[in-house]
């Protein structure tokens, strides 16, 4: 039997369970031997793999890049980025440290209003809850998959990462509503450069964007490359463009029928059934595929706690849609 086997992912209707019973080297050796493993266990899974005790990245980070370089063909280095430097690990260029351990400096996400729904459990339901987003969408190839690795986390309860299901949410819409999402094309753009909808709003002024950063479009449905599954490919209010967008050929604006529509949509995206909350344990890994979810980070005590992630990014086969295309980030 082949040791990347996942069992059902328990609390959740997609997803897929790995405990790295001989440790985190042990399971890192044995999908090397089965190199396309992984990926498929990914894909069977409908995009989101828990792999519990993988501990030994913590002393090993090298594990972590082995097995991301499994989830396809180039890994970010986040030295060739702008990310800033305190967010990337010292040795390890291709780790983006999510922590509020200085140097580090992310903050968590604020509460959503009401902290709690009315039955006491934790709101994911955008407009709801904030902050749903696809790693980088706003790049054209975006990148297909993150691994996403729990150094240290903060208490029970704080921090939960929440996944939604994009291929779920596609097959769940009506077929009138099908019709209007498999042509539709998004407008996303990088979050802080004034495009965003509360900026827009605001009456903010925009900031002048350098070649790499414009707003990129994407299609609203997205092809899965490997399965052919169609997953909804969508943003929320902060990373769209709601200036010229979030819809290309709908009227723009946060006030305009796209908006509208994004909103419905995104309400959809993230009801519960397509929903799960992932609560962290040291020597977590998930692997989560950009193409077919979205994921949203939730609040934690930041000024009583210290809590450090793990984050890589893996590109290569975004599907024929993006065959050929240099890379907008580094445009000159
Ligand atoms: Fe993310």
């Amino acid at each position: 039997m082949s040791a990347i086997e996942a069992t059902a992912l328990p609390g959740a209707t997609f997803g897929g369970l790995i405990h790295a019973k001989d440790g985190a080297a042990a399971l890192t050796a044995a999908a090397e031997t089965e190199k396309r493993a992984l990926l498929a266990c990914l894909d069977k899974c409908e995009g989101v793999l828990l792999l519990r005790g993988m501990d030994g990245i913590t002393d090993a980070p090298e594990l972590l890049l082995r097995l991301s370089r499994l989830c396809g063909s180039e890994v970010e280095s986040y030295h060739e980025t702008r990310m800033a430097r305190q967010n990337v690990h010292p040795e390890v260029p291709q780790i983006f440290m999510v922590s509020n351990i200085p140097p580090a400096d992310r903050a968590p996400p604020p509460q959503p209003d009401p902290v709690r729904n009315a039955d006491g459990s934790l709101p994911t339901r955008f407009p709801h809850r904030r902050g749903w987003h696809t790693d980088q969408s706003y790049r054209r190839p975006p990148p297909d998959v993150s691994l996403f690795y729990c150094v240290i986390p903060a208490p029970e309860d704080q921090a939960q990462t929440l996944y939604a299901n994009g291929i779920a949410a596609y097959t769940g819409l009506s077929d009138e509503m099908k019709v209007v999402v498999d042509s539709l094309v998004g407008i996303h753009a990088k979050p802080g450069v004034g495009r965003g909808e509360v900026a827009v709003r605001a009456g903010q002024t925009p900031n002048e964007l350098g070649p790499g950063d414009l707003p990129q479009r994407q299609p609203v449905v997205r092809v899965h490359p490997a399965t052919g599954a169609k997953a909804l490919y969508l943003c929320e209010a902060g990373q769209m463009d709601w200036i010229d967008g979030p819809f290309v050929g709908m009227e723009p604006g946060p006030d305009g029928d796209g908006a509208k529509l994004l909103y419905e949509l995104m309400s959809h995206y993230t009801c519960p059934e397509f929903v799960y909350a992932h609560e962290w344990q040291a020597g977590d890994l998930v692997i989560y595929d950009n193409r077919t979810s979205i994921h949203a980070a939730t609040w934690f005590d930041a000024g009583k706690h210290q809590r450090l992630m793990w984050r890589t990014t893996v590109s290569g086969n975004p599907g024929p849609e993006y065959a050929g295309e240099s890379k907008s980030w580094l445009a000159a």
